[in-house]
């Protein structure tokens, strides 16, 4: 399995948050990053862990490849201002929950279930949020299933718990996510009604596809 390296922000930000209060807390932020490095570090182990497991009992590798990033200080300013937030530091801690974020991309998707069942085994995890956009898509077509873990983790003998958001997918709903995202920011921006309704179709069209597929593997 391969483990690549960051992914593009969601949104391309344009304003620099230079006030007072946003450089002060990007300075305490700086000094806790690290713990998000760590319990991202350990979650990416765990996982490859998970699926070496099944290759050695079931010989049937779950996770396709990974992804993991940490967000970009711009970035968790941008969201806090963007929601809002009050700009201190407990806030960023306990609002800002995708700041390690894993994309777990599984050939099928029992291989997503069975990785979350496993996951949620663990004893030094537990769930924050859940959000399953595989059974409920959002309206632009889009799927995965999207679960915020919080870690154990031990820092200077304190214990912490530290939020790490995974996207689960299948490799279809990956490459429809990409390209999405891809068109979504292209040039101007603007997507026509009909392709907004054309994407959305092959969505559905990607997810029989991924339905199809399940069936063929279930039979050998
Ligand atoms: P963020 O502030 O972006 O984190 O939004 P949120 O906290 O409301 O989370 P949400 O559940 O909407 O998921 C956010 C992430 O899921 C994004 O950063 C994308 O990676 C992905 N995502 C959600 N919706 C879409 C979509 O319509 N298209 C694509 N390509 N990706 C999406
Ligand atoms: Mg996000």
């Amino acid at each position: 399995m391969i483990l690549q390296k960051g992914w593009a922000a969601a949104r391309p930000y344009e304003k620099v948050y230079d006030d007072e209060e946003s450089v002060k807390v990007l300075q305490q932020y700086a000094k806790i990053e690290k713990d998000y490095r760590y319990a991202l570090r350990e979650m990416c182990a765990k996982l490859e862990n998970l699926d070496d497991y099944c290759s050695t009992n079931f010989s049937h590798n779950p996770i396709h490849h990974m992804e993991s990033r940490i967000k970009s200080p711009e970035s968790i300013m941008e969201k806090m201002h963007r929601r809002g937030y009050k700009i201190d530091l407990r806030t960023l801690k306990d609002l800002v929950y995708d700041i390690a974020g894993i994309r777990v991309i599984c050939n099928y998707v029992s291989d997503i279930e069975y990785i979350i069942k496993l996951l949620m085994q663990q004893r030094n995890l537990r769930i924050r949020i859940i959000k399953d956009y595989i059974a409920n898509p959002k309206k632009s077509g889009y799927r995965s299933i999207h679960i915020v873990f919080e870690k154990q983790m031990f820092v200077e003998n304190e214990e912490v718990w530290i939020p790490i958001e995974i996207q689960f997918r299948t490799i279809a709903m990956d490459m429809w996510a990409s390209l999405e995202h891809e068109l979504r920011y292209k040039g101007d921006g603007h997507i026509s009604k009909e392709d907004e309704d054309n994407l959305r179709k092959y969505a559905e069209q990607l997810y029989e596809i991924d339905m199809n597929m399940q069936k063929i593997f279930e039979k050998k």
